[in-house]
């Protein structure tokens, strides 16, 4: 806790020797920053280069009234940052009313007892003190629990990096293809002017697109031929699984890999699974992440294919467009081929 003779004190009179009696005074007690002003024009240049704990303020004065610094001050600083003690030899009741409705924190009667300043003085020093040490605290406190929730979100990014991670390898798939999904969708996310909170989580999501294929059987997933109705429609079922396995939780984020899970396979014509969603009834983030899945899978070698070029993905993705795809995310996803390649590049296998 800070000590009396860590808080500095502004004292603003005309008249010389009340500043000297008063400055002479602070000290006594222990004040050894106290500063002193005749010129009430100089209140606020003063006061905003350097914080001070309290200003002493004379009502009478030549140039600006005690009033007029005062109503200044108070636009900038409240009675908790700064009080105001008023100076007055103005004996009327209205007066005084006035000083304390606009903002005096207390007053002392010109010519003053000594004893009395003193104590009033030390009176608003220790409720200030007792205000900083309240702000100190709860700043203190702001401070623990933002970096606990830093803490947690770093936890929740990593699990879920770490499950998607999980999911692709049981699926023959690199770790790096995740990541390439997750940036690619990013990149979509942004340019379809998307918040960036939310083009975050969508990079945080759409790795985790496939995770329901742990519940797909070995016999299924990892089948070298051509799969039969029966069992097309339960890797097919992969969505569905996926987004019960992250389930309804409050946190967005899951709610958002949820939600990609479940509609990275619909097509924009209607045509795909699981719920023949068409348009923009598909929701945005599974729009995105389809293409970026799809692009991704066609650019990279896996055991069963060699990786098409860049040029030929696009051009698929165009054929596409209007059929398994958003239009608009296509196009946006052709114009900034350049991002693209330097994700793809970055992201090597
Ligand atoms: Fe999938
Ligand atoms: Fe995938």
């Amino acid at each position: 806790m800070a000590k009396f003779c860590d808080f500095k004190i502004l004292i603003c009179d005309d008249s010389v020797t009340n500043v000297m009696i008063l400055s002479k005074l602070c000290e006594s007690e222990g004040f050894d920053k106290v500063k002193t002003l005749t010129d009430p024009r100089k209140v606020m240049p003063v006061i905003e280069e350097s914080d001070f704990d309290l200003l002493l303020l004379d009502i009478e004065m030549p140039h600006m009234d005690g009033f007029e610094v005062m109503s200044r001050v108070r636009e900038k600083y409240c009675k908790e940052t700064l009080p105001i003690l008023i100076l007055t030899g103005l004996q009327d009741v209205d007066i005084r009313n006035r000083a304390l409705s606009e903002g005096a924190s207390d007053f002392v009667n010109k010519p003053f007892d000594q004893t009395e300043v003193l104590l009033r003085v030390k009176n608003l020093i220790t409720v200030r003190q007792a205000y900083q040490l309240q702000q100190n605290l709860n700043h203190e406190l702001e401070l623990k629990v933002r970096m606990r929730t830093e803490a947690l979100n770093r936890a929740t990014e990593t699990l879920i990096h770490r499950l998607a991670l999980a999911g692709e390898l049981r699926d023959n798939e690199t770790g790096q293809h995740v990541m390439r999904v997750g940036e690619y969708a990013r990149l979509l996310a942004e340019e379809v002017g998307l918040p960036e909170d939310v083009s975050f989580m969508i990079n945080k999501a759409a790795p985790l697109h496939d995770i329901g294929k742990i519940g797909i059987p070995d016999s299924i997933l990892l089948k070298p031929d051509q799969l039969d109705d029966s069992e097309r429609h339960v890797m097919n079922s992969h969505t569905l699984m996926g987004a019960e396995l992250l389930g309804d939780h409050d946190s967005l984020l899951i709610q958002l890999a949820a939600s990609i899970a479940k509609s990275h396979h619909e097509k924009w014509d209607g045509s795909g699974y699981p719920n023949k969603l068409s348009g923009e009834s598909i929701p945005i983030e599974g729009r995105i992440t389809s293409i970026s899945d799809v692009f991704d899978a066609l650019t990279t070698e896996r055991p069963y294919k060699q990786a098409w070029s860049i040029e030929a993905a696009l051009e698929h993705l165009q054929a596409e467009a209007g059929k398994s795809f958003d239009p608009t995310l296509v196009q946006l996803f052709i114009d900034n081929i350049e991002k693209v390649k330097l994700i793809h590049h970055a992201y090597k296998d």
